[in-house]
């Protein structure tokens, strides 16, 4: 283990994260960097083509965007190496090795696997591939030996996978070729579970979602169709700032949101003003993260990218030289 290490990855399903993406995943690295760990952000494209092969050429824009979104959100890439998952072969080539020593019924146990199976709609459209997701994330954190993984709480049972499968070779070939790593869950649970404008899960499905390179103007909009109290028709109203999303937002950016909630309650203040509040509270929030979005050009991205599967490269191919000396096929 490398005491210091974190690696973490974001599929590139969509062409940019929303504020959800932002609350529950990335801010946490940001912080784990400024903490000193070494970061190692990854894009997991492969991981995007188990539910999108039919748009493969989408993934590549949206890889782009997405490691924008990173720098924008505060990752920095002098710190912290930024790289595409399919930059690094070695992912693939220790997915293979890992896939010939899981047993199959530790991953037909995996809730997400049945979820996504029931997305794809029926057996045909759904890929090998979706069945050995977790055994390509366990190659995508065990090449770098971390010492934890900062994910989302339904990532756990694919963490969980991992640990199985580092310690199953390590048994199977009789030498301490992987340390277990830690799983770094967020626990403040208004960040992680930050709803979307419809007060259901953010999703990009939904039509619910913020997104951090969203403007201003366009912030205000969603904010202003955004789910309140239903019984709050006029000011005087009693709302519930527990079941309203605009309070949710106001809750987490606002300084003065428990005044509001109190005002909402007892029917002093409207949803309009709520609204107002939530927006320039939202938007004052993103601008720094926007703004350092409206800098970033594909070539300077490009060249990011090119510098982190770099970094990424160096470790990783020392990872799998260990681990083929381990099976005695050096
Ligand atoms: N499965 C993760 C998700 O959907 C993304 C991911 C891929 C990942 N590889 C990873 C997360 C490795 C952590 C470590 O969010």
């Amino acid at each position: 283990m490398t005491a210091r290490r974190i690696l973490s990855g974001m599929r590139s399903t969509n062409p940019r994260l929303h504020i959800g993406n932002y609350e529950g995943a990335l801010r946490n690295w940001v912080e784990l960097q400024n903490e000193g760990y070494e970061m190692f952000c990854m894009v997991a494209d492969y991981h995007a083509l188990t539910t999108m092969y039919e748009d493969a050429k989408e993934i590549a824009k949206n890889n782009l965007e997405v490691a924008k979104d990173f720098v924008a959100g505060g990752i920095d890439p002098e710190k912290a190496a930024i790289f595409i998952q399919s930059h690094v072969p070695e992912h693939a080539e220790l997915h293979l090795l890992f896939s010939m020593i899981t047993p199959l019924g530790w991953l037909e146990r995996v809730p997400t696997y049945k979820e996504k199976q029931d997305d794809m709609g029926t057996a045909e459209r759904e890929p090998y591939g979706l069945l050995g997701y977790p055994v390509l994330q366990t190659a995508d954190i065990l090449l770098y030996k971390p010492y934890g993984v900062p994910v989302g709480r339904d990532q756990a049972p694919h963490l969980e996978i991992g640990n199985d499968i580092g310690q199953r070779f390590n048994r199977l070939y009789g030498q301490d070729v992987f340390p277990v790593f830690k799983y770094m869950i967020p626990q403040d649970e208004n960040r992680a579970k930050l709803p979307g404008l419809d007060m259901r899960k953010m999703s990009k499905s939904y039509d619910n979602c913020i997104y951090l390179s969203d403007t201003e103007d366009e912030t205000a909009k969603k904010i202003k169709s955004a789910y309140t109290t239903p019984s709050k028709i006029k000011m005087t109203d009693p709302g519930i700032p527990e079941g309203c999303a605009v309070c949710q937002y106001l809750k987490l950016y606002s300084p003065n949101w428990e005044a509001q909630w109190q005002e909402d309650r007892d029917g002093l203040r409207g949803c309009s003003a709520n609204k107002k509040e939530c927006t320039e509270a939202v938007n004052e929030y993103l601008r720094p993260i926007r703004q350092r979005r409206a800098e970033l050009d594909d070539a300077t991205i490009t060249e990011i990218l090119r510098d982190g599967a770099e970094r990424a490269r160096a470790v990783a191919s020392a990872t799998l030289a260990e681990v083929k000396a381990a099976m005695g096929w050096n």
